[in-house]
Order: C-alpha cells, then structure tokens, then sequence
C-alpha cells in the first residue's frame, strides 16, 4: 500500500531572506540548477531594472550601459531596499533606491556617496548570466552558489539566414519543471491529451552527462491529411531543450523552464522556422504551428496541476523510458532526491471542508471530452 503525503507548507518564498532559497516542495525533490532562461533580451534595455522572482529568491535583473545583463539578489546588503524597485543603473553599477549605495555587476559594492570608504563585506550574490543567440538572457542557478558545471551549445537554426526571426509564447505553471520536462518522452499520453492519429515511436532516447536526445517519429493532421513527421529533443540541463520538428515545416523550438520555486516555474518558447522562400508563407504557416503547439501546451495544464508524483509508476511493458529520463534529471539536485519508496506526492488539499473548485473540475472534463470523443 502506498501513502499519500500531505504537501508540505509552501506558504513561505515570498517572506525568505534573499539568501535563504525556498527548498519547501511538494515533490520528491527541490529546484534543479542549470542554465534558465530569465527574460527574452528585448525584455531588458538598456538602463532597465526589473524585479524577478525565481529560484525560491527575490532577483534584480538589470542591464548596464554597456548593455551586459546582470541578474543578483535583490535585497540591498545595507539596509534591505529592494533594489528592482527604485533601482537606476548608473554606468556599470545598479544604485539602491535607500541610500544610494552603488554596486557592480559582480556585487561589489563600489561606491557609498556620503563616505570617502565602501563596504567590502556588502557584496551582492551575482547570477552567471550570457545572452544566446542576442535574443535570450540566460542565468546560471546552482543551491549552493557554484559556478557553471557545463556550457550551453547554442544550435546553429538560431542565427541562421535560413530561419525566420524568433516567435515567442510565455507560460506560468503550477508544477515543478521536471513534470513538464517528463512530457518530451512520453509518447502515448499525446494519442490522448493532444489526439493525435497514433501514438507517436520513440525510436531512441540517449543520456550523457549533462545533455539528453529523444528521437521520435510523429504523425501530423493537416487540412490536406496526415503527414509523416518527426519530432527530435536535445536538452542541455533543465533549461535548455531545443525541440526540432520536421514533416510538415522545419520548426526549431527552445523550450525554457524555469523554476519560480520548487512547486511553480515559468516556461518560455522561442519558436525559428525554416524559411519558405517568401516571408508571408513562412510566417502563416508558422504562425498555425507555433499556435498548434501552444494549444497541446495547455492541454497538458490540467493534467499537470492536478497529477501526483509517483515516485514508483506503475509502467506498462512498452512505456517509454520514464525512469531514465529520471535517473538523467535527478544530476541537477545538488541536495538529491528523496528515495523511490513508493509515496505519492499529491498536490494541496482544497481549502478545509471544501470540494475542489469548479474551474478545476471543468478544465478535467473538457480534457477528458478532448481524448474520449475521438476514441
Ligand atoms: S538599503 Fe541600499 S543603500 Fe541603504
Ligand atoms: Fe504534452
């Protein structure tokens, strides 16, 4: 017999100290560390500061006038200010709204104006940061502050003339990134949440390090009938997974997750495709598939944020690799992962003496409706 755990109280990120991540999870495990992506560059220009909230922490991003991203903590090491709000980048520091302390991109703090001294013991944690491709900013997150364990290999399609400028879609979910990131391998559940006409054939799914590849063969309705295609996922940790899509049109999709805290993370998808000689087909025929995707996304929603975790799943003979894909995630928790013993980790009750509410219950039935009606 299994048991199911109470979720634990995750009441708590907002009120942490910049320094202490909020580690509460309702599954078997914490925040993975990776690189993420923060913001889409165009999101950042520069002389802008922006508040974020990631990681389980309060997070300053700002750019300099040099234009170098920087992503640090956000409570000023004086007297607290948070420095998103009110902040102004003057040159290549960021000056507290409180009392005009100034600091670098590093932390450092580099100027007190009513002192001939600056302090070196206020030092800001700084967040790696790299712009890919000109188009995304990307942060490297570890628990316990190391420094970058790999690299990112950026894909060719995202600088290449052959490809159309970036389309990009944004996404908020009550679910750990490791819940959605399960979906790439998981063939069948697409003949069922996103019906389609078969259940799509993995042919192979390869771990090494830090990097994971699944390569699938998919079928796609199209108004003119069903079109042989493929669907290949390369990851390079948590917050790097570059789908390609090839059958109907070559499409380059960067999916990002990052974790908000260890129950919630953000998704962003940065969408190339294959130009089709002229512009204005190119960008109807994206267009229809970046939208096609984004409705699978959010027929995945309902089953995300009402699932448990199941730290043992019972598995069907021909299910695809789930607990490798496992094995290959659980690296990115520098604290591990609770064992597999059989517990369910199931999401929050509702409110006490409560049903749960009726938006919820509708989004099940019309999930359920899509996948019944077609079978
Ligand atoms: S709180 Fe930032 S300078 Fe005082
Ligand atoms: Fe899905």
């Amino acid at each position: 017999m299994t048991d199911v755990l109470p979720p634990r109280d995750t009441s708590g990120p907002a009120a942490l100290p910049a320094d202490s991540p909020a580690e509460e999870s309702r599954y078997p495990f914490g925040i993975p560390y990776g690189w993420f992506c923060v913001a889409w560059s165009h999101e950042l220009a520069v002389g802008e500061v922006v508040p974020r909230f990631y990681f389980g922490r309060h997070l300053v991003l700002w750019r300099d006038d040099e234009g170098q991203a920087h992503l640090q903590d956000a409570f000023c090491p004086h007297l607290g200010a948070h420095l998103a709000y009110g902040g102004q980048v003057r040159g290549c520091a960021l000056q507290c709204p409180f009392h005009g302390w100034e600091f670098d991109g590093d932390g450092v703090n580099t100027r007190i104006p009513y002192s001939e001294r600056t302090n070196a013991k206020a030092k800001i944690r700084s967040y790696p940061v790299q712009e890919v491709a000109g188009a995304l900013v990307y942060a490297w997150y570890h628990p316990h502050d190391e420094p970058p364990l790999f690299e990112l290999d950026i894909p060719e399609e995202f600088t290449s003339e052959d490809f159309s400028d970036w389309t990009f879609r944004h996404f908020s979910v009550p679910a750990a990134c490791q819940e959605l990131a399960e979906n790439s391998v998981d063939g069948p559940h697409f003949r069922y949440v996103h019906n389609t006409e078969i259940v799509p054939e993995i042919v192979s799914y390869e771990t090494e390090g830090t990097t994971a590849s699944m390569r699938s063969i998919q079928k796609f309705p199209t108004p003119r009938g069903v079109v042989d295609g493929k669907i290949n996922v390369d990851n390079q940790g948590p917050g790097f997974g570059v789908t390609r899509f090839s059958g109907i049109v070559d499409t380059c999709l960067l999916g990002s997750a990052v974790p908000v805290d260890a129950n919630h993370c953000e998704v962003r998808f940065s969408f190339k495709t294959r130009s089709l000689g002229d512009a204005q087909s190119t960008s109807s025929v994206s267009e229809a598939f970046v939208q096609e995707v984004c409705n699978q996304f959010r027929d995945d929603w309902p089953i995300w944020i009402n699932k448990a975790h199941l730290t043992r799943p019972a598995l069907a003979d021909t299910d695809p690799p789930f607990m490798k894909f496992r094995k290959w995630y659980s690296q990115f928790y520098a604290d591990g992962v609770a064992p597999a013993d059989g517990v369910v980790y199931a999401p929050a009750p509702p409110p006490a003496g409560q049903q749960p509410a009726k938006w919820e219950r509708e989004h099940l039935t019309a999930s359920f409706k899509h996948r019944t009606s077609e079978d």
